[in-house]
């Protein structure tokens, strides 16, 4: 339930299937991981995507052997005029990242409008190299040309919550993945 003012929004959805329980998720994390200690180990500066890779990102680190800088960015993308977007950034990170090994982490990767816009802007700044490494993927819903280099589960185009992923900005804390479905 969220109050706005004197109003009171119930938010009517249910979320009682679970697409993937959190065993599964740990499971996820330590090979997504070893893929990604296997092709570094100088320092690697990881940009967690503000708010729903905060919960990928604390599991992640934490398997990471190579030397890692962690910062945080939230950004938003825009279709303008034309078909690239525009992308906003509300919060940017402290970190310079000149001739450094990025990689940039977010929660899924849906249109890939925002990673499209976020990998260009992080490789013009001047970084050596920029990857990306998603928890969740959802390729059906592409319209641009960006694939994850390290992608945890791939999976239908349903929307869903838990594992920092929102609803309305609700939901975040479930340690597996539901399927949002409208109550009626
Ligand atoms: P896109 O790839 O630019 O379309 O944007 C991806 C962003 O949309 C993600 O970082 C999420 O914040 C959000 N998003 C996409 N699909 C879902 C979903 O199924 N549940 C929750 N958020 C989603
Ligand atoms: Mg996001």
């Amino acid at each position: 339930m969220t109050e706005r003012g004197n109003e009171v929004t119930v938010l009517r959805v249910n979320t009682d299937e679970i697409m993937i329980d959190s065993d599964s998720i740990s499971k996820m994390v330590d090979e997504v991981a070893s893929r990604i200690n296997a092709d570094y180990s100088n320092e690697i500066v990881v940009v967690g995507v503000l708010t729903g890779a905060y919960v990928f990102v604390s599991d992640l680190v934490r398997k990471l052997k190579m030397p890692v800088i962690v910062d945080f960015m939230q950004v938003s993308s825009y279709v303008g005029e034309n078909s690239t977007g525009k992308l906003t950034i509300r919060k940017d990170i402290n970190t310079d990242i000149k001739d450094r090994d990025v990689l940039i982490v977010e929660d899924i990767v849906d249109t890939g409008r925002t990673l499209k816009l976020l990998k260009a802007m992080l490789e013009e700044r001047g970084a050596r190299s920029v990857k990306i490494c998603t928890a969740f993927n959802k390729p059906d819903r592409r319209v641009t040309d960006i694939e994850p280099d390290y992608n945890g589960f791939t999976i239908p185009d349903r929307f869903i919550v838990g594992y920092g992923l929102d609803y309305d900005g609700a939901f975040r804390q479930f340690p597996d993945v539901r399927i949002v479905k409208q109550e009626r």
